[in-house]
């Protein structure tokens, strides 16, 4: 059996997708996990940005019939990768369009598709969700309720729809923490990885950061389980 794929997703911008990334990212490679990036957010692909010199890195372009092909060849070359895709915001078209690609080869590809689909409390994040389970038939989905855009009360229009239900019959609802600021604003301007974030950081911000990988990383626990 080959390493599992983890899409990050969620289609809407800022909801936290990149953040997501990053925080995956440096929970698996802690692991020691042997690593392959694949940012498709080629927009804006700032956890390529970050990470492209300590992780290896592609960018494909998800909006594209190609970039599945692409994708899909690339995750044959080396199974015992873990994979961690970036998607950029409204990447459910190329999904609907394509996604089938991916999630009908990876019976072939001997690996295991899952998904981190990342939400805030808005309605319109919930009907793309319902459209991305369609395509991603068996293949496992897993919600994070964001709580940099409020706590878990707040997400009531999730924890109290039909969806819910859909995704806990074959995932799980996890609650993604908030770190402070200061500390994402060096993830996203000055394009370090946490790693490196905690290296330069002073004790006080140095034990913010330590916090939230560590809730982080009790979140990962159950995905990887
Ligand atoms: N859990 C979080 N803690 C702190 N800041 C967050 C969190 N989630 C999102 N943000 C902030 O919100 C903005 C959008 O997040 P980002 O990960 O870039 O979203 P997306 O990739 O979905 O567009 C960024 O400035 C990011 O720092
Ligand atoms: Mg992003």
């Amino acid at each position: 059996m080959g390493k599992p794929v983890y899409m990050v997703s969620g289609s809407k911008g800022g909801v936290g997708k990149s953040i997501v990334s990053m925080s995956l990212i440096h929970y698996l490679s802690k692991r020691g996990e042997k690593l392959l990036l694949i940012d498709a957010d080629t927009a804006n692909p700032d956890v390529g940005k970050a990470y492209s010199k300590t992780v290896e890195t592609v960018y494909i372009n998800l909006d594209e019939k190609d970039g599945w092909m692409d994708l899909v060849n690339r995750l044959a070359v080396q199974p015992d990768e873990t994979v961690v895709v970036n998607t950029p915001a409204r990447s459910g078209v190329g999904v609907k369009l394509y996604g089938t690609l991916l999630t009908e080869s990876m019976q072939e590809l001997g690996r295991e598709l899952v998904t981190l689909w990342v939400i805030n409390s808005q309605r319109d994040s919930l009907q793309l969700l319902k459209e991305y389970l369609d395509t991603a038939g068996s293949h496992t989905t897993h919600v994070l309720r964001n709580l940099y855009h409020g706590p878990e009360r707040k997400f009531e229009l999730y924890n109290t729809s039909k969806i819910r239900a859909t995704v806990e019959a074959q995932g799980k609802t996890f609650n993604f923490p908030e770190v402070a600021d200061r500390i994402s604003d060096l993830l996203h301007s000055e394009r370090l990885t946490i790693e490196k974030v905690i290296e330069v950081a002073p004790i006080g911000n140095r034990a913010e950061v330590n916090r939230w990988v560590k809730e982080c990383a009790s979140v990962f626990d159950g995905v990887v389980a």
